[in-house]
């Protein structure tokens, strides 16, 4: 099965057609800068725009920083709060003239590692977390997503800094760009992130994904966490070929 997949954000929008039967992309990637504001009609336009560049007439995966349930926007990082309570799914579908599946980007982005990533042959519980300007979660329980854990938003009590607040706001690659932080000092927080993880989780695998991900060689052998950690390879190509796999396992 063919699917374009779409990857939303804050900066760029993303896609490229995907084979999901071997999770390759079948084309160059495509990106058009998320427009500001990012407003629904031109966020959905832009879309239209990525569908008409590769002549589209199939079935569309996005993935978006949204809880998203039934199509519906419930939140909206990085985007306009326009596209909180709009169907996405049916403006997207809309505007390509074909079917569309949307879903939340770090599930996406989890959907492409597990099924041709490193988490192919993980049981048990596997929690996916995406490092980039902010935390994305994704969860599987034998290989099934739960979807929207939103696990980046549990609140955070640095234990050297005193701070309790938003882990996203302590942890995301934007954070230690934000405060300056060497790769070993921003890897400090991030193990105080993962312990909490495992306190009210126990998953049996972390996979570490999202733009931070490439720098596995700088904050990895800092990491001290008892649960073993593997680092997603698929880098930005997940989120676009996890979007495309939405479709393929949850299109109609
Ligand atoms: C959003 C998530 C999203 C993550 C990564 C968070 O701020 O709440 O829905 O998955 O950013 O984009």
């Amino acid at each position: 099965m063919q699917v374009l997949g779409i990857d939303v954000g804050g900066s760029g929008i993303k896609g490229s057609p995907v084979d999901t039967n071997t999770g390759e992309m079948l084309g160059e990637r495509f990106r058009i800068a998320t427009p500001k504001p990012a407003t629904l009609e031109a966020v959905v336009d832009t879309i239209g725009q990525i569908a008409e560049h590769f002549e589209w007439k199939g079935p569309v995966g996005c993935g978006f920083p949204c809880v998203m349930r039934k199509g519906i926007a419930y939140t909206a990082a990085n985007l306009d709060k326009s596209l909180i309570g709009a169907d996405l799914a049916k403006a997207v579908s809309d505007r390509v003239g074909s079917p569309a599946v949307v879903i939340n980007d770090a599930d996406a982005a989890g959907l492409a590692v597990m099924r041709f990533g490193v988490g192919k042959d993980e049981k048990g519980l596997a929690m996916v977390i995406t490092i980039g300007t902010g935390i994305g979660s994704a969860l599987f329980y034998e290989g099934k997503l739960i979807p929207n854990s939103e696990l980046g938003h549990v609140t955070l009590n640095l234990k050297k800094e005193g701070k309790a607040q938003d882990a996203e706001t302590l942890v995301a690659d934007s954070a230690r760009k934000r405060d300056d932080l060497s790769w070993k000092e921003w890897s400090v927080r991030f193990t105080e992130y993962l312990k909490n993880m495992e306190l009210v989780m126990n998953p049996d695998v972390f996979i570490l994904g999202g733009g931070a991900a490439k720098k596995k060689d700088k904050f990895l052998k800092h990491l001290k966490v008892d649960t073993p950690v593997k680092v997603a390879t698929l880098e930005n190509r997940a989120g676009i070929i996890g979007a495309a796999m939405a479709s393929r396992e949850f299109g109609q």
